[in-house]
């Protein structure tokens, strides 16, 4: 376990490239079960989550290489087990995205369920009820999610359309696309993760429609079949917190590699932030002369304000001219974190699941823990702008969705040091 030491305040500027998309690519990985061939996939980033991901794929008798420069090459011609083992599943959320490509392919699955958070609840309930709606068996024993169903059946499905869930739209969408007749997913997930995980699917023969739409039609069909190729976009969320970085910094920062389309709403917030916003083909430039204004925002399903990039943007607010209001929709428990920024002399009052956040000119450096990803990135950020050495522990959670984070800040002018844990502690008790 590492700790990083973040030393500030330092300006951030530069340009980086986004790494792959994490969420995209466990969605695309879990796809690739679907697949009765060879899958090689690109720009994969090497995060925690996706390494644990290809263990799991890997654990079912699946043949995964991953290579250095981000290619993951899945072999799924045959899949040994459909029960992917749950000390691994446990490890991450996106594991259950394995659940719909298992059940359509092998007409059954056992898959542990995933538990509460620290961003909230994370139930199961509306992709429960999807594999019903297609006809499966479901049922839970043990903690886990036990569905059968020789083969599934196209129907039409209404999900939420308050959550517009994008864990169930992808089980939901790869589920059906191996099922007897046309599924109609209304309400469904118009996420890039979605989209980019049909792509991979339509390469290997899927027939959708209305992908990046809230109805999506599936033309289910006996077989996906492969060699197939697919390289998965830039990852937006990363960008989105790298360009806050700008912002909490005044500094002028441009990352790479991205579909600036698919952060209208962050560019927005940005812009209302007073500072300047430059669009490329594929990058994004922010640039602060001066400390940010104050925002108010509320967290949508795309195309809304994405709920991962609240905790970086609350960083941003803590240090804004005025009062910001914060509101977040998607995940009851996303607002906890901000007890952490606390102590790092930020003013935040929190009620429930609505924020106001007065800004101050400068944060104060304190010991913090990153309680999950997005959280952590917000206490990296708030440490940049801060007067002295924050010390971040829990960085773990960092790492599951952050590729090469020290790299890219330091690259950037940061002054950012990963130190072991253990180490660290054991120095202490020598007197060190
Ligand atoms: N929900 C239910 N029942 C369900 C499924 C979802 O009540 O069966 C609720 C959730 O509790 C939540 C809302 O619906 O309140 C939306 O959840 P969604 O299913 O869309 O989230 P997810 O698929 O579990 C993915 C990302 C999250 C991201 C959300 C929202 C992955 C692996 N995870 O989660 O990413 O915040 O979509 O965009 O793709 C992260 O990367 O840090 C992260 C948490």
């Amino acid at each position: 376990m590492d700790k990083l030491l973040v030393t500030g305040p330092r300006r951030l500027e530069g340009t980086i490239r986004a790494s792959g998309s994490k969420n995209a690519s466990l969605g695309v990985l879990a796809a690739t079960l679907l697949v009765e061939g060879v899958s090689t996939v690109r720009n994969v980033p090497h995060t925690i989550d996706v390494v644990t991901m290809i263990d799991i794929i890997r654990s079912l008798g699946v043949p995964v290489e991953f290579d250095d420069d981000g290619t993951v090459t899945v072999d799924a011609r045959e899949i040994q087990s459909y029960c992917p083992p749950y000390h691994m599943v446990r490890r991450l959320r996106g594991s259950f995205h394995l659940a719909g490509p298992l059940l359509a392919r092998l007409g059954r699955v056992d898959i542990g369920l995933p538990g509460g958070c620290t961003i909230g609840p994370r139930p199961v309930d509306f992709h429960q009820n999807g594999f019903r709606d297609l006809g499966a068996d479901v049922r839970q024993a043990h903690g886990m999610m036990l569905a059968r169903a020789k083969r599934l059946k196209g129907t039409r499905i209404y999900l939420d359309p308050r959550f517009a869930s994008v864990g169930t739209t992808l089980n939901l969408l790869m589920a059906a696309s191996l099922a007897q007749g046309t599924t109609i997913l209304e309400n469904a997930s118009r996420d890039p993760d979605v989209v980019e995980t049909a792509y991979l699917m339509l390469a290997a023969g899927a027939q959708i429609d209305g992908l990046g739409t809230s109805t999506m039609v599936i033309d289910g069909v006996d077989r996906l079949t492969g060699p197939i190729e697919y390289r998965v976009g830039g990852d937006r969320i990363e960008a989105g917190t790298y360009l806050v970085g700008a912002a909490v910094t005044q500094g002028d920062v441009t990352v790479t590699d991205i579909e600036p389309g698919r952060l209208e709403r962050v560019i927005e917030r940005f812009l209302d932030a007073g500072l300047d916003v430059h669009v490329g083909v594929d990058r994004i430039r922010v640039i602060a002369h001066r400390r940010p204004k104050a925002i108010d925002l509320v967290t949508a399903p795309y195309p809304g304000f994405p709920t991962d990039l609240q905790p970086p943007f609350a960083a941003m607010a803590s240090i804004a001219d005025g009062k910001s209001v914060f509101e977040e929709a998607i995940f009851d428990g996303r607002l906890s974190y901000m007890d952490e920024l606390r102590r790092m002399n930020a003013e935040i009052k929190r009620v429930r699941n609505i924020a106001v956040i007065q800004g101050v000119k400068q944060l104060s450096s304190a010991p913090v823990r990153a309680p999950d990803l997005r959280a952590g990135a917000a206490l990296i950020l708030a440490a940049l702008n801060a007067e002295g050495t924050t010390e971040i522990t829990g960085v773990e959670s960092v790492d599951r969705g952050y590729e090469r984070l020290d790299e890219k800040l330091t690259s950037l002018g940061a002054d950012v040091r990963r130190v072991p844990v253990l180490h660290s502690l054991a120095a202490a008790e020598l007197g060190a």
